[in-house]
């Protein structure tokens, strides 16, 4: 059984006022029934870890390097020094924000695994690729060229988040994610062997209260990569209780 989890990205939001949001929930869910992460600003993730309880804490994004002149960026030795767990990796904002290819979110997911961290490693086609009935290949070769040789159920989620879908309230159809999610898990099997049944796969994309429930039923949907819905406490715990319900 693979344990479900739940994860916020908080993106480029949060001041240290917004660290009640993270009691309340740590207040909510002493021992949650499922793994609970929030990925808040890097500004934030020491704060949010001395509070955050059983909740896991995690980076957005980190370097490929180590240290070095590299004026702005952060390593994954440094979230991990912050108490991180986990690092986001490949998010579609970076792609398109800042050109990431999957090469180099393959060395950024590999940085994170030197550093002891899980990596998040996120994929996702466009509207026009789903249109024109590219979203296979595309999420296969996004796959097998962003998750590096030696993934295991322990050091790697991968998240699937149609780019159309974040942030915008459209959500694909049950059974479109369903089809996703069956082909990603036949590709790590064939991949990485029972390392790839362990693997969990998330959604991401307009996931809310109101429609967590039936996206956590479907097959191979192994929890939730949540930005806007993050934010509230109240919002990510009703994503939470679907969750541990599911
Ligand atoms: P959203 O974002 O829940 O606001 O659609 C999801 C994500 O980008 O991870």
């Amino acid at each position: 059984m693979r344990r479900k989890i739940a994860a916020g990205n908080w993106k480029m939001n949060g001041l240290t006022a917004s660290l009640t949001e993270l009691d309340t929930l740590a207040a909510r869910f002493p021992k949650p029934g499922c793994d609970v992460l929030i990925c808040p600003p890097a500004t934030l993730i020491a704060p949010a870890k001395a509070r955050a309880g059983s909740i896991a804490i995690g980076g957005q994004d980190c370097h490929t390097g180590v240290s070095g002149a590299h004026t702005g960026d952060v390593s994954a030795e440094m979230l991990a020094d912050i108490g991180a767990s986990h690092v986001i990796v490949g998010h579609s904002e970076r792609r398109d924000d800042h050109g990431e290819s999957s090469e180099l979110i393959e060395a950024k997911a590999e940085a994170a695994w030197r550093a002891g961290l899980t990596a998040v490693i996120c994929i996702g086609e466009s509207l026009a690729q789903r249109e024109a009935g590219e979203t296979l290949d595309v999420l296969t070769e996004q796959l097998a060229q962003s998750t590096p040789d030696g993934a295991t159920a322990a050091n790697t989620v991968i998240a699937y988040e149609p780019v159309w879908a974040i942030g915008t309230g459209k959500v694909p159809t049950l059974a479109q994610i369903g089809e996703v999610h069956d082909a990603l898990r036949g590709q790590l099997e064939a991949r990485f062997g029972a390392e790839g049944t362990g693997i969990r796969l998330l959604y991401g994309g307009s996931v809310k209260p109101s429609n967590a429930a039936e996206i956590f039923a479907v097959s191979n949907v192994d929890g939730a990569l949540v930005g806007g819905a993050s934010l509230k406490a109240d919002d990510f715990g009703g994503i939470i209780s679907a969750l541990e319900a599911a």
